[in-house]
């Protein structure tokens, strides 16, 4: 049986250039009522705003300003269950959305987008991914974050690039066949460090798969004395060039804590929002998306993240539109394979 997907959908994809010439231009004294209005708003109805490294800085501020997260998706997902707030804005992708519905299904949780979603997602729907797992009974299926919550009620576990590796040399030390879903370059580098016997579905991450090893050697080259942090959703050459593999909030505590001055970053380029505000003085240069003669779409940043936008928060407060569900047969389901997650990283 094959691992690829059946589904066609790369054609569809919007571009990051197509989505930011498509938001409206505003001035800086409209947005700054957009931003009093969405801050009035999130206390009158006891909403946080969680947001990901990856979206529009000016979200992230937002977010920070009104005692809501900035994160990578595991603590996301803690924040969303432990928050006292009725209402979960989600500004992210799609399966960041479904994950808060399925920890919080008291909560009301919001996008300011329903169409952000994820390659990795996409690559791997449920009608696929199902058959595949009943054709190998034999093993433990682990599943990253990025998928929708019926790939996630199948699974055994689900986990998120910060805390995967931990997760998979604890089954190998159990003596467990690993099926791994949907990235495979993740897959693959995990299976690099912990030696597991992994089973690899074969999506991607349309933003990382566009870093190029030469092109990074080649700048690498210009600045010796940097240091090179990557996304593990990057291509294995990639990686293996990397002194840092790690989650968006590992390469930030990298940037942090490494003495180092200039860092060259493999991963989406709003990131650079956070590690700049923690360290302010060090240097970050955009790993390169494409060698001599390549292009790229996402061109280091995902198109998908950026369709959330401040009018976008707006709208889903004032009208209370574009509200995340899962069926309640799939959410018990994936609450398990979820929840498994959150007690082990409260065990690290
Ligand atoms: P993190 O869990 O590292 O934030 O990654 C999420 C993601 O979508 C990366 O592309
Ligand atoms: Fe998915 Fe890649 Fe976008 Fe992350 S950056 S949401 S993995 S497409």
């Amino acid at each position: 049986m094959s691992t690829e997907a059946t589904v066609n959908w790369e054609e569809t994809v919007p571009t990051t250039q197509e989505i930011e010439q498509k938001k409206p231009k505003i001035g800086e004294q409209a947005q700054a009522q957009l931003v009093q209005r969405i801050k009035r708003l999130l206390i009158e109805q006891n909403a946080v705003l969680v947001a990901h490294y990856y979206t529009d800085p000016i979200l992230q501020q937002l977010a920070d300003e009104t005692g809501g997260s900035v994160s990578d998706s595991l603590e996301m997902a803690r924040f969303g269950k432990a928050s006292t707030a009725n209402k979960i804005i989600v500004a992210g992708v799609r399966f960041m959305g479904e994950t808060a519905k399925i920890l919080s299904p008291e909560k009301t949780v919001l996008m300011p987008d329903l169409e952000a979603t994820c390659s990795l997602d996409l690559g791997c729907s449920a009608e696929d991914f199902i058959p595949f797992c009943d054709a190998h009974p034999d093993h433990t299926v682990v599943v990253y974050a990025n998928t929708s919550a019926k790939v996630k009620a199948r699974a055994d576990w689900v986990v998120t690039s910060g805390i995967a590796t931990k997760v998979i040399k604890h089954l190998a030390s159990e003596g467990k066949k690993i099926l791994w879903a949907p990235d495979r370059h993740l897959g693959k580098y995990i299976q690099s460090v912990t030696n597991a016997d992994m089973l690899l579905w074969q999506a991607s991450c349309i933003v990382h798969d566009e870093f190029k090893a030469d092109a990074l050697l080649a700048l690498k080259e210009k600045h010796p004395d940097a240091k090179i942090l990557v996304h593990p959703e990057s291509p294995y050459t990639v990686v293996e060039m990397a002194d840092v593999v790690g989650s968006t909030t590992q390469l930030i505590d990298a940037v942090k804590n490494m003495p180092e001055q200039i860092f060259i970053v493999a991963t989406d380029n709003r990131i650079f929002y956070k590690m700049q505000q923690d360290a302010p003085n060090k240097i970050l240069i955009e790993a390169p998306t494409g060698g001599v003669g390549a292009t790229c779409t996402m061109c280091a940043h995902c198109s998908w993240m950026a369709m959330n936008t401040l009018q976008g928060i707006l709208d889903v407060l004032e009208k209370g539109t574009n509200e995340v569900t899962v069926e309640e047969g799939v959410r018990l389901k994936a609450f398990e394979s979820t929840q498994r997650l959150l007690d082990f990283a409260a065990k690290q």
